[in-house]
């Protein structure tokens, strides 16, 4: 995938910005503040989600002003000999309550705009945020919120199963409650109904447990590659999916801990309670890990999630890395500053010395105003 051009308007900190990036590496730099986040940011919402910052519409509208509108010229990968694929127009708006079509919308090639999330696939990136270093030391929740969210980009089947799973979880759940809080069925039809939604659960669970420890089948090892290679070998990462259960067991778990769910008045097993372990040199890293440590394996991590969607689509995401070399050593730097010149990549940095030697396009961001840097040589 590549971004041929974006122009700006009122969005967050930036009045007015036109971008015309390089076809591998773009560099975004300038101090802290000065909205290099910003852009990034308005580059990812044009796949179609949400914020990676989790911004609400209304914040993404520069202040005082009622739209904020994205316009930008993509173009799809074509295998090696093909002609090049037709550049694709999208226009975006995000409106704040109060404008007159609050919410975002999004518009192809000119035709009837529809909702941003419509999107969906058009526009594939991977963001890395220093948010996402949550990742190695957070809850469980993180990671398997990392997975879901590949997963339900690669696969439209994936968010709809997905969902179902959660809602018969949450009808699971409140039956539980009700009859910890006393608050009895009839003793046999509590227990015919928990089977009902055990009997989903199950079917549900299965289906999407396979689909995650099929994508870990080939993003783990790539991860662990590509962190062997931005740590030159000084620590070995794996990764091992924390399962409740082997394939098909998930229907005789449930039977199993049904007492104890009704007795603790909630769900206790099932795919909502996997975890995603991360380990260097065989220790967890949530424990373990430094600063350095915790940003390469995440950086891995998304480089693979990268490799991995366009293995199974055939179009590589853009790469979005925010921030990305701050805490690295000098060798894992210069081995990033290698990928990035493999896809088309945006990175933003404070420091633009690690980018002065490369051949990509660089602008400066002050305070909301983009600015191309030309390179001498
Ligand atoms: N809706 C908005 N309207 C105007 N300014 C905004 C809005 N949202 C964020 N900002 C400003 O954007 C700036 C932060 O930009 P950011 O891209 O995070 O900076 P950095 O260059 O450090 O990445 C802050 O000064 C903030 O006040
Ligand atoms: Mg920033």
């Amino acid at each position: 995938m590549r971004l041929l051009s974006l122009e700006v308007q009122n969005y967050r900190n930036i009045c007015a910005a036109r971008l015309e990036p390089g076809r591998e590496l773009t560099v975004i730099c300038g101090n802290n503040g000065q909205g290099k986040t910003n852009l990034l940011e308005a580059i990812w919402l044009l796949t179609g989600g949400k914020s990676f910052r989790g911004g609400k519409d209304a914040e993404l509208v520069r202040r005082g002003e009622a739209f904020a509108v994205l316009e930008a010229d993509t173009q799809r990968d074509r295998p090696e000999g093909c002609e090049p694929a037709e550049p694709a127009h999208i226009r975006m708006t995000v409106g704040t309550p109060e404008a007159a079509k609050p919410g975002r919308y999004a518009a192809v090639n000119g035709a009837a705009p529809k909702r941003a999330a419509a999107l969906a696939g058009s526009f594939p990136a991977v963001v890395f945020d220093p948010g996402h270093l949550s990742l190695v030391k957070g809850a469980p929740e993180g990671r398997r919120k990392f997975l879901d969210a590949a997963l339900c980009q690669l696969y439209p089947g994936y968010l709809a199963s997905y969902r179902r799973y959660v809602r018969v979880l949450q009808q699971k759940n409140a039956l539980l409650r009700h009859s910890a809080n006393g608050q009895e069925r009839p003793y046999a039809e509590k227990r015919t109904l928990l089977e009902v939604l055990n009997t989903e659960l199950a079917a549900r669970g299965e289906a999407l447990q396979q689909r995650r420890r099929e994508y870990l089948e080939l993003l783990a090892p790539r991860a662990c590659a590509n962190y062997a290679e931005l740590s030159h070998g000084a620590e070995r990462m794996s990764i091992r999916y924390a399962a409740q259960f082997a394939p098909g067991g998930l229907a005789a778990l449930l039977r199993q801990r049904q007492e104890e769910e009704l007795r603790a008045g909630q769900s206790l097993c099932g795919i909502h309670r996997e975890d995603l372990e991360l380990l260097l040199d065989d220790q967890p890293a949530r424990v373990y890990a430094s600063q350095g440590q915790q940003r390469s394996v995440v950086l891995s991590l998304k480089m693979a999630e990268a490799a991995a969607a366009a293995q199974i689509t055939g179009e590589h995401p853009v790469l979005l890395l925010d921030d990305v070399l701050s805490e690295l050593d000098e060798g894992r730097k210069q081995y990033l500053l290698t990928c990035m010149k493999e896809k088309q990549t945006f990175v933003t940095s404070c420091d633009d010395t690690d980018f002065l030697k490369t051949d990509g396009e660089v602008y400066r961001m002050d305070g909301g105003v983009l600015n191309r840097v030309w390179q001498h040589g």
